[in-house]
């Protein structure tokens, strides 16, 4: 079972709770009606001395056997007045009592609707789920024809070409990440966009070849393994699968990039830079 059903089952079961307790106390309170002692109130007059002993009420009832009872003159037949209607209908406190009960329950629902809305959308595809993006061979037919470099903004990733006579460098660095060097086998890397330094977003630089991020300088090559800036390591990856010659993205699985010194591919920059370096030249 996915964590993804794990939490919307606990969210459900969660709200399903949360109502079955608030409608159970406000049930209560109505049944009890407006004006009723409390169970504590009566709880606690039972309990109570009467008059100051500390006889109970049985013994007080026991003890007014035989006593003679006082002859009452028979009372006046009062007029029948017809109740107040609105007396009749639900009260005011009874009112409040139902309103803020069903205001409860809408919002536990809207927000239940709206937890198992995100989730579902992380189940049924976007960033953070298996990407599917297509033949292995178009993708990496679309790298060469935009020049070295494609986005995918679904993946929020780069899909770039790992040289194939790089991989026995490459399988000392990224062995231990199986699904990484899985797409690395077959041609390609994908890159999270995201750079390790400080998060920005970092584009290529088709002059250079490399990436380059705007935001402090950070430099990587082709493949995300760090040339230059203040950037920590190489640019993070995601794991990758390929099924009958279909490329997934797991973008639910990001693997940190190489550290700093790592250059598997030995590609230096092609051209001039987009960025200048401006960091701390690890
Ligand atoms: S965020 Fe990219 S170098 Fe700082």
């Amino acid at each position: 079972m996915s964590t993804g059903l794990v939490i919307a089952i606990v969210i459900i079961a969660a709200v399903v709770f949360g109502a079955i307790v608030v409608l159970t106390t406000a049930r209560s309170t109505d049944v009890r009606g407006t004006g009723a002692l409390s169970r504590e109130t009566r709880s606690r007059d039972r309990k109570a001395s009467i008059g100051g002993a500390t006889s109970t009420g049985r013994e007080v009832e026991a003890s007014a056997k035989g006593t003679e009872l006082v002859k009452v003159a028979p009372a006046e037949v009062a007029p029948f007045v017809a109740p107040d209607p609105e007396a009749l209908g639900v009260t005011r406190r009874m009112f409040f009592n139902r309103s803020a009960v069903t205001l409860m329950g809408a919002s536990l629902g809207a927000f239940g609707a709206a937890v198992l809305g995100f989730l579902w959308k992380g189940a049924e595809g976007g960033f953070g789920s298996k990407i599917n993006a297509g033949k292995i061979d178009d993708v990496i037919q679309q790298i060469r024809s935009n020049k070295g470099f494609l986005y995918l903004a679904e993946a929020r990733a780069w899909v770039t070409e790992y040289p194939k006579g790089a991989l026995g460098k490459g399988k000392a660095v990224y062995g231990n990440q199986a699904p990484v060097f899985t797409g690395m086998q077959s041609g390609i890397v994908a890159l999270y966009q995201k750079c390790p330094h400080l998060g920005c977003r970092v584009p290529e630089c088709k002059s250079s070849q490399w990436f380059e991020c705007p935001c402090h300088g950070s430099q990587y090559n082709r493949v995300g393994e760090k040339k230059g800036g203040p950037a920590p390591r190489g640019m993070d990856r995601f794991a990758v699968s390929i099924s009958n010659g279909q490329l997934t993205i797991d973008t639910g699985s990001v693997f940190a990039g190489p550290a700093i010194g790592v250059n598997t591919t030995g590609q230096e920059a092609e051209g001039p830079h987009c960025i200048g370096s401006t960091g701390g030249g690890h």
